[in-house]
């Protein structure tokens, strides 16, 4: 039994261990790596062995000893046992007559027995603890719970702006922005020369599709709704068709960002201007 209580023991501490050193987030982070799952129940098979063969070879030995020092064995308990007894520090039954205080109550006396060791040790440790604890946060000014969420909030932000320039192809019609990068730019250029400059020509002054370069939109200005334009194209038999289904979110960001600098510019034959005047303020509605 004692073996196992140990096997139990050894497995939480080295449990913690790992948690401690791999610093998860969550308890999912821990399960997801096979490998520390794999080495933890192996280790944990080798001590249930381990605790198995102890305890058998204490039975052996135990069978090996005199009666004496069976009952001696016996009356004592192990270790477990012997060190519960002394953090409890209770004399025992035999020497009470030491401590027992000379009142008497109707027939009830009083033992003055000494503070149980565990508690004046957890006291103690208690009281180190509490003079660390006030010179590293109120001498020290060391970083408090809002120190560290704010710390790892930027953190976060690193982590997250890092994400989204490997991620920008995640890029749909409420999170785009505008492209101002030089290679982006160029893609954009690439592909309206390739798909777009046979109705929109290619100074964006307009042919069959409106023109671009001035501040009338039929369907709204600004980079969210020419996105939205360009992936899902314009009304019905009007000739715009939808490019999400041959260009990937990251190239109608790039060719969206790139008819967006016609804006202003004078094309060599501008058409006429169709729909409304566009102003940011709008581009909440
Ligand atoms: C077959 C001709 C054609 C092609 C090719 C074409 N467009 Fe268009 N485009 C149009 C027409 C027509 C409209 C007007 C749609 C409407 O009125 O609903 C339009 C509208 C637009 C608008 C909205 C203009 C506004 O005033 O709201 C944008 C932005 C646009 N096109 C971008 C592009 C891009 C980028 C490409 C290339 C990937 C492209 N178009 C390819 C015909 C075309």
């Amino acid at each position: 039994m004692r073996s196992y209580i140990k096997t139990l023991v050894f497995a939480i501490i080295i449990l913690c261990g790992i948690w401690y050193l791999s610093d998860p987030v969550s308890a999912l982070d821990v399960v997801k790596k096979p490998e520390l799952i794999a080495g933890l129940v192996v280790l944990l098979i080798a001590l249930i062995f381990n605790g198995k063969i102890t305890n058998d070879l204490r039975k052996i030995r135990y069978e090996k000893l005199t009666e004496e020092e069976k009952l001696k064995i016996d009356s004592e308990g192990d270790w477990l046992m012997k060190t519960y007894k002394k953090l409890l520090g209770s004399k025992p039954i035999e020497e009470e007559h030491e401590i027992i205080l000379d009142h008497n109550y109707d027939g009830i006396k009083e033992l003055d027995n000494d503070l149980p060791p565990w508690w004046k040790y957890g006291f103690y440790i208690s009281i180190v603890f509490a003079i660390a604890y006030m010179f590293k946060y109120h001498v020290f000014n060391g970083d408090t719970q809002i120190d560290e969420l704010n710390q790892a909030y930027v953190i976060a932000k690193k982590e997250i702006e890092e994400y989204k320039k490997t991620a920008k192809n995640l890029v749909d019609f409420n999170t785009v922005e505008v492209l101002t990068e030089e290679s982006d730019l160029k893609k954009g250029k690439a592909i309206f020369e390739m798909n777009c400059v046979a109705c929109h020509k290619a100074d964006g002054g307009g042919g069959i599709g409106p023109n671009l370069t001035d501040e009338y939109w039929i369907l709204g200005g600004g980079i969210k709704n020419v996105f939205k334009t360009v992936s899902e194209g314009g009304r019905d038999g009007k000739g715009m068709i939808a490019w999400k289904q041959s260009l990937k979110p990251i190239e109608i960001a790039q060719v969206s960002s790139y008819l967006l600098q016609f804006q202003g510019t004078t094309p060599a034959e501008p058409k006429d201007a169709e729909g409304e005047i566009w102003n940011a303020e709008n581009e909440s509605n």
